[in-house]
């Protein structure tokens, strides 16, 4: 698996695989169906997150083996937390915690206004303790940034120092608008696609992602 930085959007981390591209065209296609599509932003998701997780902490431990005790590595306390943004993130948390199971979940619930395209926050519940926590957040979307802006300026708010963002898709004008708003915050990514339409919907893209997962459209 192989990371492309961007020269113009530094904080992108392009995740290049031929396994993801694959997946991506599966995932893209009309056809596909919801079991199918869940599956796939699973599978995308878990590769994805091996790469967003690469640099958590450990810390050391002496175990016992069958043979002999050994240094032992776990992952530092306190333990991350996945926040997906709602409905489409949810899509990505199973795959999250396959790679973190003792991880936290939070969730926020956002969705964009169709007409003004603005997130409008529905719900948020973190842990309290969530000042030195690792927060990976999901969607599967970032199409005008407006609702991944919002979740981390909730998240930078409650003093979280500590976010990654990871996503399938992304709209050049949507990386852009976030990557100035927090050009501290990694976006790890499946594709760069072309731009927006006038919709606000991301092109070539894939529809709605939380009505492909759920079958509500
Ligand atoms: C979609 C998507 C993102 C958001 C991206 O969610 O899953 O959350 O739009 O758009 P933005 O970058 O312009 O903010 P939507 O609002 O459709 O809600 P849903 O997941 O409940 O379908």
């Amino acid at each position: 698996m192989s990371i492309i930085s961007h020269p113009h959007y530094k904080t992108l981390r392009l995740i290049q695989h031929p396994l993801v591209s694959s997946k991506l065209s599966l995932l893209r296609d009309k056809t596909t169906d919801h079991k199918l599509f869940r599956e796939l932003i699973y599978e995308i998701t878990l590769m994805l997150g091996i790469e967003a997780t690469k640099r958590l902490p450990l810390k050391e431990q002496t175990i016992q083996t069958p043979m002999e005790s050994c240094t032992a590595y776990f992952l530092k306390d306190p333990l991350p937390v996945i926040l997906p943004i709602l409905r489409a993130g949810i899509g990505m948390v199973e795959a999250l915690l396959t790679l973190m199971p003792a991880a936290k979940v939070g969730h926020i619930g956002l969705f964009r206004n169709e007409i003004t395209f603005l997130p409008e926050k529905y719900y948020f519940k973190v842990p309290e303790d969530c000042e030195q926590r690792h927060f990976f957040i999901c969607d599967p979307m970032l199409a005008t940034g407006g609702s991944a802006i919002r979740a981390v300026d909730m998240l930078k708010e409650q003093k979280v120092k500590h976010i990654s963002f990871i996503c399938i898709l992304a709209a050049p004008e949507g990386v852009e608008t976030f990557s100035k708003k927090h050009p501290d915050v990694e976006i790890y990514l499946a594709s760069l696609d072309r731009q927006l339409n006038d919709q606000c919907f991301i092109l070539p893209g894939l529809g709605d992602a939380g009505d492909r997962l759920f079958g509500t459209h």
